[in-house]
């Protein structure tokens, strides 16, 4: 059968158009965008913008594979922004805080900043206190990824690599890192991380975003209502180190099983809310499998807004916020505030290079590290 010209043409303009329509988003631009944001050591940093069918949109620099910013619509389909950070590159290169962050090598804190990998003793960077946090002076979050631009930008996705040298910050091993940030029509904020190593190696990979849910400057993050998929946590001592045990959080303040405000029982007389100066802690998730399971669900009550987090790792960290002081002016001259937001780290547990009674982080060559998380959105 030969097809007439005119319905040869009709059937043309239908597929560039349904084409045009799964690459755009409802606004008519493209799902990825990109914009000049700065220069870091000569380094040219962009954000890439990701956006999806309802309006949700997510910025992010390839400097620390930070998210600058991310609009999710509220239960009238309002956009806010609910992570904090700032509107230019500059504070970035700076910040201690870790806003929007892609933490590693070694996420969270390793206790007197050194760790033994097969007979060898390793020495890191002590940067918080006698201890190591967060992969040292300059870690993931301070790096300026490659971006894979031939990703088409009819996709909401946004592909990171970074190569960390044998040697960097401490850590031994040359370490290919890989991370993929997506968002889905449903709201998925999804990241997956891939890494390989040369050499033996401890590796923790985190993300560090700061949530608001209310929006970001819009007061403290207390009254938003957080469930934790724990049966246990792992107490710290002073220094928020773990001091190795492994306890229920049944009748403890830690117990987010059923949904808890922030609030409700953070200034409790209470020893391990007192060490971590509030939430500050890890909790080791209850899953079964290796696939995503459910860890966590945050929700605030004015906007309706409800964010889940799963996951594929062991642990997750909530973090509320306890070292802010309102001296760090973020976007909008918003003056971040004690506890203006809280950070939801899916991880491995802290310290675990000198635990061997955790689950392991050790990366060997020939094995594909693999982790991958999504922080999924709704309203209600
Ligand atoms: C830690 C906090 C730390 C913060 C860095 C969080 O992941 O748990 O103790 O202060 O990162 O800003």
């Amino acid at each position: 059968m030969t097809l007439q010209q005119p319905a040869l043409l009709t059937i043309i303009v239908g597929c560039a158009m349904l084409i045009a329509s799964c690459s755009t988003s409802p606004q008519g631009g493209p799902r990825r965008s990109k914009q000049a944001f700065g220069s870091v050591d000569g380094n040219d940093v962009s954000i890439y913008t990701l956006r999806n069918k309802n309006g949700m949109e997510a910025r992010i620099t390839n400097y620390g594979g930070i998210v600058v910013s991310l609009m999710v619509p509220d239960r009238s389909g309002k956009l806010a922004d609910v992570v904090l950070g700032y509107d230019s590159l500059s504070p970035y290169l700076t910040q201690t805080s870790y806003f929007g962050a892609l933490v590693g090598r070694v996420a969270n804190r390793i206790g007197h900043a050194r760790f033994a990998l097969e007979g060898k003793e390793y020495v890191l960077a002590a940067n918080d206190g006698p201890n190591h946090l967060h992969g040292g002076l300059r870690g993931f979050n301070r790096a300026v990824w490659e971006v894979d631009e031939s990703t088409p930008p009819s996709e909401p996705t946004l592909v990171l690599s970074y190569l960390s040298k044998d040697g960097e910050e401490g850590y031994p091993g040359t370490l290919r890192v890989k991370v993929v940030y997506s968002l889905s029509d449903s709201n998925d904020l999804r990241i997956d991380y891939t890494a390989t190593t040369d050499k033996p190696t401890v590796l923790n990979l985190t993300h560090h975003s700061y949530f608001n849910l209310a929006g970001q400057g819009v007061g403290d993050i207390l009254n938003e209502t957080v469930m934790i998929n724990a049966d246990r946590f792992t107490p710290i001592d002073s220094l928020l180190i773990p001091t190795g045990e492994i306890r229920p959080v049944q009748e403890t303040p830690m117990d987010f099983r059923t949904p808890h405000k922030v609030g409700d029982r953070i200034n409790e007389k209470d020893d391990q809310l007192r060490l971590g100066r509030g939430y500050d802690h890890n909790w080791v998730l209850n899953r079964s499998g290796d696939g995503l399971s459910f860890a966590a669900r945050v929700s605030e009550p004015t906007s309706g807004r409800i964010m889940e987090v799963w996951t594929t790792e062991p642990a997750i960290q909530l973090y509320t916020g306890n070292f802010l002081d309102g001296k760090s002016i973020g976007k909008g001259g918003v003056a971040y505030k004690y506890r203006t937001g809280l950070c939801l780290e899916t991880q491995h547990f802290p310290d675990s290079p000198n635990r061997p009674e955790f689950p392991s982080c050790i990366l060997r060559p020939g094995e594909t590290f693999t982790s991958s998380t999504i922080y999924r959105f709704s309203a209600q």
